[in-house]
């Protein structure tokens, strides 16, 4: 019986403790189809640059790795607003509001960030209440 206590307060404390570090920062939200949306986008239009696992070139940088380490605790609005505004390089505002979701979906999830049950929203109100989180890559 005292083991059961023991258990059950345990996995209470676990729980309050995960609550409480999501609150703290939110972690952004996509779904699985989002992520496959956003690798046809990706495809087409960014990893000529940006490489076929968004490792970077010479010139243009990586979007794993490093990429995080310098975005994380970033509101996603900020990456949404500079992706729409600035990329792809060659005709910065191509992508559409869903394009520009689907393609963050992407790069969030080959950043090992889970697909979930809600998706990315297109409203700033939404966006802004999400964050780059700190995730540990292999160090591309
Ligand atoms: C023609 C080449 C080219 C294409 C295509 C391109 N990019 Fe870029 N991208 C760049 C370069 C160059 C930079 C660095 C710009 C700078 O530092 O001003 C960059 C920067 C970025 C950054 C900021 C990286 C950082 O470390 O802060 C993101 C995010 C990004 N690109 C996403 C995309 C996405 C998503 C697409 C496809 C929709 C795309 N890019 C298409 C060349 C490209």
């Amino acid at each position: 019986m005292r083991l059961n206590i023991l258990f059950f307060a345990s996995a209470f404390l676990l729980t309050t403790h995960t609550v409480w570090a999501a609150g703290a920062r939110p972690l952004p939200s996509f779904t699985a189809a989002q992520a496959r949306q956003g690798e046809e986008i990706y495809e087409s239009t960014c990893a000529m640059c940006h490489g076929s696992k968004l490792e970077g070139n010479f010139d243009t940088p990586s979007l794993t790795g490093r990429f995080i380490q310098n975005w994380k605790d970033t509101p996603i609005i900020e990456l949404y607003a500079y992706i729409h505004r600035a990329m792809p390089q060659m005709s910065p505002g191509a992508l559409s509001p869903e394009d520009t979701t689907a393609v963050i979906a992407y790069i969030l999830e080959q950043n090992s960030i889970q697909a979930g049950k809600t998706p990315l929203s297109t409203q700033p109100k939404s966006l802004r209440l999400q964050f780059i989180p700190h995730v540990i890559t292999n160090n591309k």
